[in-house]
């Protein structure tokens, strides 16, 4: 597995499993299928309810001496007195902006090594990810296919709408790559955003969807093609937080969290 090395020389596996918006009932067997398919890297948070879930599939395998624990790099929401106690590897931040990244540099003990925001081909998010290579925090990607389920999900849960996204995987220049290079939509929009090291957390709780997501290995875009995918970027605003709105949740005065440019 390709792995990024961080600024702490922790290696981040390029591929994670996501598992935000993953059912109670279902998340045990995506782990499962993700640690069969070669997934060493999960991305959780206490509010997402699947780290009891998680924690129950990876206590079974380290049992079963099938894994170590310390081949595993889980991703959760977190702190400085816990690196500082030994409880955690690396401190990592989420939907910061390029100004405010800048400013928690600056500002903590211990470096943050990560920045996991929102970033597809229609959110590419090029200024951010320049901002963060200066500092040298890697980047992730939460949603990297552009979250095709979850207008069904926020509908069936909360009846609630999000806004009308348009559809990536449908995109004609991905089906064409799709085509040339015989590999899935979703491969292809993978591939493009690991060959240039960032790090992406699809979720899926499908076997064979999670068996596809993390085989990327066998093949390479080309500079041209790489190009077609780069030339797709909308710098879109960001598809899931004006949920969090609706929801009572104030808005951030500093929202939308992407680059801001001086
Ligand atoms: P499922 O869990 O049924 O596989 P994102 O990570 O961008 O938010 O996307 C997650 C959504 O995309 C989930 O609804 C997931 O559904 C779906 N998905 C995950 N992998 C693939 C794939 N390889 N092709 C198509 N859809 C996928």
């Amino acid at each position: 597995m390709k792995t990024v090395t961080l600024s702490n020389g922790a290696e981040m596996p390029i591929v994670g499993l996501g598992t935000w918006r993953a059912q109670p009932e279902e998340i045990e067997n995506a782990v499962q299928a993700a640690l069969e398919s070669g997934y060493r890297h999960i991305d959780t948070a206490f509010n997402y309810n699947t780290e009891e879930y998680i924690g129950n599939v990876l206590s079974k395998w380290i049992e079963l001496g099938k894994i170590k624990r310390e081949e595993l790099f889980i991703t959760t929401k977190e702190l400085e007195g816990q690196v500082k106690n030994g409880l955690t590897k690396a401190i990592g931040l989420s939907n910061f902006n390029s100004e405010q990244v800048q400013r928690i540099h600056k500002a903590a003990e211990i470096k943050p090594v990560v920045n996991q925001v929102e970033l597809h081909a229609y959110l590419q998010q090029k200024e951010l990810r320049e901002a963060c290579k200066i500092l040298d925090v890697a980047v992730t990607a939460f949603s990297p296919l552009g979250s095709p389920g979850a207008n069904t999900h926020f509908q069936n849960k909360y009846n609630y709408s999000l806004n009308d996204f348009p559809d990536i995987l449908g995109h004609p220049v991905v089906k064409e790559l799709s085509e040339k290079y015989k590999k899935l939509p979703a491969q292809i929009l993978l591939k493009h955003l690991i060959q240039q090291d960032v790090i992406v957390i699809p979720k899926s709780s499908n076997p064979e969807r999670i068996k596809a997501n993390i085989d990327l290995f066998d093949f390479e875009l080309s500079p041209d093609d790489l190009e077609k995918l780069n030339a797709l970027d909308k710098n879109e605003d960001g598809r899931i937080f004006d949920f969090m709105f609706f929801k009572g949740v104030e808005k951030h005065p500093e929202y939308p969290f992407k680059a801001r440019l001086k």
